[in-house]
């Protein structure tokens, strides 16, 4: 009897432990954006061809170079533009079709490189003076992948952004239906219009619409989040100050916070 009880406890924990994984292991756990409740969760939302978005990842770069606050974020990137089911990529952007493609192939890199190596990325891509020209041009981003020390089909990236048919590149052995057909047809791998509308969904779901917005997310202000904005260069909200020390400054007072607070549940535990 008490031997049943037991089995029976143990299985209904067990399938609550199974039924609660989604939600708690995020998609990307094997790739080291796996959300950690002991990290602080800092949100940019950008647009792949904005000035102002190039602005905040620049002050995000020497943000991230402080000590090791990299390691102390989660980073979510949220890109801005509307869902449109009369675009051929099923969204559309303030910058055009070719900013959606960039945030596409932004959205492929974060879901298959270590964050260090997105950000590393990014930075790639922001980087010439011609910016934001070649934006959505898939040659540019493998020249960027390579430049980072990746490699454009064994990362995953490459197939993200091209589909299979251009890394088989023997598209009449490997058809694979109209989902393939489409990839060619539209420039964007199968697995990036898949990013990208969750993303302008999820983000169009935030309500933020300019680009670029920061948010940290809080658990020492009241608000719950501090946010900071920059539009056509100038910053607004940014209750802490918007340099990059002010930033590090925030993001480590957070990360201590955490810290804290988990030590005195893991004391009460014990
Ligand atoms: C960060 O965000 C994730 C996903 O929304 C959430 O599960 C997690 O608890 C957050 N972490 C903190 C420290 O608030
Ligand atoms: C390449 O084509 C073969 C069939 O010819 C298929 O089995 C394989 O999955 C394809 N590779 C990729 C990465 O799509």
């Amino acid at each position: 009897m008490y031997l049943a009880s037991a089995l029976l406890f143990l299985t209904s924990a067990f399938s609550s432990f199974v039924a609660a994984l989604p939600s708690q292991l995020p998609l990307d756990a094997k790739l080291g954006h796996r959300v950690e409740d002991s990290k602080v969760n800092v949100s940019l939302y950008v647009m792949s061809r904005c000035r102002d978005a190039r602005l905040c990842e620049d002050l995000f770069e020497d943000v991230f170079k402080t000590d090791d606050i990299l390691q102390k974020v989660n980073l979510n990137m949220n890109y801005i533009g509307s869902i449109n089911k009369a675009e051929p990529l099923g969204v559309s952007c303030k910058h055009g079709p070719l900013e959606c493609l960039g945030n596409a192939h932004q959205l492929c890199a974060y879901h298959h490189l270590p964050l260090d190596q997105f950000w590393a990325f990014v930075q790639c891509q922001n980087f010439p003076s011609s910016y934001p020209k070649d934006i959505g041009d898939p040659s540019f981003d493998r020249q960027c992948i390579e430049t980072i020390g990746e490699q454009w089909w064994e990362s995953g990236v490459g197939e993200c952004i091209e589909g299979k048919l251009q890394h088989n590149d023997t598209a009449s052995s490997s058809f694979n239906g109209d989902g393939d057909r489409e990839e060619e047809s539209v420039g964007l791998g199968k697995e990036g219009r898949r990013l990208l509308r969750k993303n302008i969904r999820h983000t169009e779901g935030s309500g933020v619409t300019k680009s670029c917005t920061i948010e940290i997310e809080s658990t020492l202000v009241s608000a719950g989040k501090r946010t900071c904005e920059v539009d056509a260069g100038v910053w607004r909200g940014c209750d802490d100050g918007h340099t990059a020390a002010d930033l590090a400054r925030v993001i480590e007072a957070e990360w201590q916070n955490l810290k804290s607070k988990e030590n005195a549940e893991h004391a009460f535990r014990h």
